[in-house]
């Protein structure tokens, strides 16, 4: 399968902006953003095509490790925090982001550059890590950073860049090198530059840094990097630990049963793995919520099948993967969401998902009540049938397979 790895990076920098909405309510872009300045910043040094394309998947990822769910606890009982800036006082997210990425597919040899993303170069960061010993790429996503959270906050005047150009400079030597603020002078020299930070089609004009990277993809390397995706969803929230990956256990399963062809199984799978991808946008305290919901938090609630499709669309070859993954929380008769489509759309695959996905969910330890028997949930997938919402035929064929 040939696959393009600048839809799927995009496709993921969409998943790290939906943290930003969990955790502050709306996304300044801010994982593209610093992606953008790093990728400018890269001109000045001798890197070639692989090693650009990774430093702006580095900066797209830099800071997906806010999404964990030790940290999200931290911003919602601390409400002083008010800015993604604070909230990347944490020094777990670095540790936990650099963990969260072990499966990607970076094209060249650099190492724990979103681990160091924090370094200040007079030694005084999370890390301790001093001048050159810290990664050239986190040196150049760690400025970059700065100058977005600087630039997001207040009205994109020329006073303001004026006060990013200062702060910048004020930390030459106990931040960042005297190299990395020469360049960014030079930079910030360019009207198009400050320009640039303010264009509603970011995606665009990184596009236009990287070098396009369509690889020859197989499959199986496919359903490793959705389980990069998974864990980042999983991690979102202790009380889902195992949702994603739980799934797509049960999905394989059943889809053997059917007797797909092994690739069929291995995008059931893919699809599986991202079927909940939009929840990172969906806030920790409403998704955490022990008693039910109100109607307010259910409509946001309803938000993450939207957004899933939003980011999957983005990538050629997962059109399948797309209408499996994004359509489980539809209904037969039309009274699911988000689109309310009925019977005639939804499409075998994407009504095994939806039942799997609720068997799994009832079956699923939380952390305030035990996992239902099998007996129990299936009580439940039967009344479900019975009032039109899912396929009583699978859920039948649901009760053969894990009894
Ligand atoms: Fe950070
Ligand atoms: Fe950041
Ligand atoms: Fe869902
Ligand atoms: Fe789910």
């Amino acid at each position: 399968m040939k696959f393009n790895l600048n839809q799927f990076l995009l496709a993921l920098s969409d998943a790290l902006d939906f943290v930003e909405i969990n955790t502050l309510g709306s996304t300044s872009f801010h994982s593209k953003r610093v992606a953008y300045i790093a990728l400018r910043l890269s001109a000045f040094y001798n890197l070639n095509e692989k090693e650009k394309f990774d430093l702006c998947s580095f900066a797209i990822l830099h800071d997906n490790g806010l999404s964990e769910e030790v940290v999200v606890s931290k911003f919602e009982s601390t409400p002083q925090i008010s800015n993604l800036s604070t909230l990347e006082k944490y020094t777990k997210h670095c540790n936990i982001g650099e963990k969260n990425i072990v499966g990607f597919p970076f094209l060249s040899k650099h190492k724990d550059i979103v681990k160091y993303h924090h370094e200040n170069y007079n030694g005084t960061g999370f890390f301790k890590l001093k001048g050159a010993e810290i990664p050239l790429l986190s040196q150049i996503i760690a400025l970059a950073d700065t100058v977005d959270n600087l630039f997001h906050f207040e009205l994109p005047s020329i006073k303001n860049r004026q006060k990013i150009i200062s702060f910048i400079n004020e930390k030459e030597n106990t931040w960042y090198s005297k190299e990395l603020v020469k360049n960014f002078n030079t930079l910030s020299k360019l009207p198009s530059f400050w320009l640039d930070l303010q264009c509603p089609n970011l995606e665009k004009l990184i596009l236009k840094n990287i070098t396009s990277f369509t690889m020859n993809i197989e499959i199986e390397h496919l359903v490793k990097l959705s389980s990069v995706f998974s864990t980042i969803i999983d991690s979102n929230s202790s009380f889902t630990a195992r949702h994603s990956s739980g799934l797509s256990n049960k999905v394989e399963k059943m889809s053997y049963f059917y007797k797909y062809d092994s690739e069929k199984v291995m995008k059931m799978i893919i699809a599986a793995n991202l079927h909940d991808l939009g929840k990172l946008a969906v806030p920790n305290k409403i998704l955490d919520k022990q008693s039910s919901l109100n109607a307010e938090e259910f409509e946001v609630v309803k938000c993450h099948t939207y957004y899933t499709r939003q980011a999957l669309e983005k990538i050629d070859g997962f059109e399948d993967i797309v209408e499996w993954g994004a359509n489980h929380h539809e209904k037969l008769n039309g009274e699911g969401y988000p689109y309310g489509f009925g019977a005639d759309k939804l499409t075998q695959e994407a009504r095994l998902m939806t039942c799997l996905d609720i068997y799994q969910a009832l079956t699923e330890e939380r952390p305030y009540r035990k996992g239902m028997s099998h007996t129990d949930a299936m009580n439940i997938l039967i009344t479900q049938a019975s009032k039109g919402y899912i396929d009583k035929n699978i859920v039948q064929d649901i009760n053969k397979v894990f009894k």
